[in-house]
């Protein structure tokens, strides 16, 4: 009873890409329309479907993605969404259809949210005179640059030589010419198509709403209004309303908690390269042996898959483990929010998802960089060359390299000059999301932008 009497008498319908880093913001954007009174409807395909009973107060709908079980075993990422970008376009009609032909005359379809990632759902939106507005899981900075990356990718940074690998990218700055290859990685030209879609498709959408603030990227925000010509919205780091816990795809190993009450005040490096990125078996074994060396204790989320060709950590020798087991902890998931507000964390080595980034800088925590590809190579530069609130690994998984970089924020006076600079980016990020920060009031434009839709 209470809980109806919230409610606006409005419903959104999200659609959310089905990846971890995806999945995350899509549902706490959800929670925060709820808290102001939408009615939440959440469609999504069979693989990587979110867990509906963790939401109880949102309808789940889930629609035929057809992929084969060989596909998805197969797990190469770029090729899953491809294909369910080509499968799921006539169940996302049927369904969203029906949603629309059964809302209560007591209740009226605001609009559909979807990630930018989904190329179909602007056609159909359209078809249906449903207003669609995009989620997009990047920093603004790297979105902006889907028109340009077909042009930079032909512009000759690739194969690039010593001499200028530290170059920036003119029309990519902070990028360094190293970056690009490992931005397109094996993709190359096949990006193009899609990058054209989603650029195409944005363009004839409601709005952008970015999980960002002007504190990080104003003059990106106001760019990319001026590029996709239409409404921006940064509402800040979606965690910082909601945590991003309840909508996790695996299971969260809760005794990382109890270990890290029994550590010092800052002086566990947490290492996660977070749901897609895969290292080889040799890479591996130099993380391990570089963590191990740097005799700092360690959380390592070694998600089952990460390393190409094994299950889970059987490359790690039994000697090899043992002086691991001495230091540090090794977990399948971990609860990363909570984890990085534990006060015994000091730093993160990461691969520099926006998500993971943003969990970091929002719990002040100073990175070590380790970007994968694509926006990764982005939002470790930031990081490491704009912000200065971490140090750049520059692809050199090796073990002398990470011992040193870990020794270097956790134990050197290097490492203290970075962390006062990750405090003030801490703050100022924070006093976006506070009542009558900028991304506070973004939040109260976007509300009155859903209302004008009906
Ligand atoms: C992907 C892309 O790789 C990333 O570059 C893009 O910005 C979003 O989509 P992913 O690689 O999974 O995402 O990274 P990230 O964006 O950091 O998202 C991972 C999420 O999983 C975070 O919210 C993090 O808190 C969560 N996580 C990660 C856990 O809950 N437990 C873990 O052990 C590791």
């Amino acid at each position: 009873m209470e809980e109806e009497k919230k409610r606006n008498g409005l419903r959104v319908i999200l659609f959310p890409l089905p990846l971890q880093g995806c999945i995350n913001p899509m549902l706490q954007l959800a929670n925060i329309l709820h808290s102001r009174g939408f009615s939440i409807t959440v469609i999504h395909t069979r693989f990587n479907a979110p867990k509906a009973s963790s939401h109880p107060l949102f309808t789940f709908l889930q629609i035929q993605d057809g992929l084969s079980e060989a596909q998805i075993k197969d797990g190469n990422v770029m090729a899953l969404l491809a294909q369910i970008n080509l499968n799921a376009e006539s169940p996302f009609r049927d369904c969203l259809n029906k949603v629309l032909l059964e809302s209560k005359s007591s209740e009226k379809v605001s609009c559909l949210i979807d990630d930018c990632g989904w190329l179909f759902t602007q056609t159909v939106s359209e078809s249906l005179n449903l207003p669609r507005m995009v989620l997009c899981t990047f920093k603004a900075t790297f979105f902006n640059a889907y028109p340009t990356l077909p042009l930079i990718r032909t512009k000759g940074y690739l194969p690039v030589s010593d001499s200028e690998a530290e170059d920036s990218v003119i029309e990519f700055p902070p990028l360094q010419k190293r970056d690009i290859s490992k931005v397109f990685g094996k993709f190359g030209e096949k990006l193009d198509p899609f990058l054209h879609g989603v650029v195409e498709t944005t363009m004839r959408s409601s709005g952008i709403i970015y999980m960002s603030c002007e504190e990080l990227e104003k003059d990106s925000l106001t760019l990319s209004n001026e590029i996709f010509k239409v409404p921006v919205f940064a509402i800040g780091p979606f965690h910082s309303y909601f945590s991003a816990s309840s909508s996790s795809l695996f299971r969260q190993d809760e005794t990382c908690v109890p270990w890290l009450d029994n550590q010092e005040d800052k002086s566990v490096i947490y290492v996660s390269l977070g749901s897609v990125v895969n290292i080889t078996e040799t890479e591996f074994l130099e993380i391990a042996c570089g963590l191990s060396n740097s005799d700092q204790p360690f959380l390592w989320v070694v998600r089952p898959g990460l390393v190409l060709g094994a299950k889970w950590i059987e490359p790690l020798s039994e000697g090899l483990m043992r002086s691991l087991e001495e230091k540090g902890k090794i977990v399948k998931w971990a609860p990363q929010q909570e984890v990085l507000a534990h006060r015994a964390i000091g730093g993160f080595l990461t691969h520099n998802g926006w998500n993971s980034t943003l969990e970091s800088i929002c719990e002040g925590v100073p990175m070590i960089c380790l970007p994968g590809g694509w926006d990764q190579m982005l939002n470790s530069r930031f990081v490491s060359d704009v912000w200065k609130v971490g140090i750049h690994l520059e692809g050199r998984i090796d073990k002398k390299e990470i011992e040193k970089a870990v020794r270097m924020l956790m134990v050197d006076s290097e490492g203290d000059k970075i962390r006062e600079r990750m405090k003030v980016l801490k703050d100022e990020v924070a006093r976006s999301v506070i009542h009558g920060g900028s991304s506070f009031r973004s939040i109260e434009t976007l509300l009155n932008h859903l209302l004008l839709f009906v």
